[in-house]
């Protein structure tokens, strides 16, 4: 399984990146807007600094709603890095623009994805990755990870390579059922990512053990 990082904070990106364990980075406008980040030429210039700063895919969205505004928008930021995968909102146009985007070999992730429908017709359209939402999904008390559940099995009936990039993932036990059921990316903050690695019994025998080291070493 793929770990993305779900942040545009450089930092949070450089901690989980010198961990050796990150993918790549997804991004939104509102997690660019929660940096501070605004203005075209901002926006693109932390687009970069982020491929410079990983060796993976770098979601980046496009603003537009209409098809000629998301060709416009996507190509342009493709051009800016090959590690760039255009991120294109569920909607009647978007559908249209990723299966322009698969023609020409830029490839896209599917985002606000709510339901099975949606993802099966983003991998119709030729989607890289779609980014079910499952921590929206729990908020208003439905089953994030039974949608990833549904997806998966639908993927594998007919061998669709797009990728399910499980998005909204908030805690540990969001990234293990998505480990559980298969899904192919999980994107999230850095504490959920941080948070694989804690249990007390660790933190607890490590103290033991170097404080018998101390005790045997004086
Ligand atoms: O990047 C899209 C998604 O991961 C947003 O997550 O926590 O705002 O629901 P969240």
């Amino acid at each position: 399984m793929k770990f993305f990082i779900d942040t545009a904070n450089l930092k949070d990106i450089k901690d989980a990146n010198d961990l050796g364990i990150l993918d790549g980075v997804t991004t939104n406008p509102s997690l660019m807007a929660k940096e501070g980040i605004t203005g075209v030429a901002n926006i693109i210039a932390h687009y970069i600094k982020i491929c410079e700063l990983v060796d993976g895919d770098v979601s980046a969205e496009v603003i537009s709603t209409d098809f000629e505004g998301m060709i416009a928008e996507g190509e342009k930021l493709a051009a800016l890095h090959p590690q760039i995968v255009v991120k294109i909102p569920m909607i009647k146009d978007g559908i249209k623009a990723i299966k322009y985007f698969s023609n020409k070999g830029i490839r896209t992730n599917c985002t606000l994805i709510f339901s099975a429908g949606q993802a099966l017709l983003a991998a119709k359209a030729g989607a890289t990755y779609v980014s079910p939402f499952i921590g929206r999904l729990d908020d208003i008390s439905t089953d994030g990870l039974a949608l990833i559940e549904e997806i998966r099995l639908i993927y594998d009936n007919y061998g669709y390579e797009t990728q399910i990039l499980a998005a909204s993932v908030r805690h540990v036990m969001h990234i293990l059922n998505c480990a559980k059921i298969g899904a192919d990316v999980i994107t999230g903050p850095l504490s959920a990512i941080e948070g694989l690695m804690k249990h007390p019994l660790t933190d607890s025998g490590l103290a033991t053990f170097l404080a018998d080291y101390q005790k045997g070493n004086n």
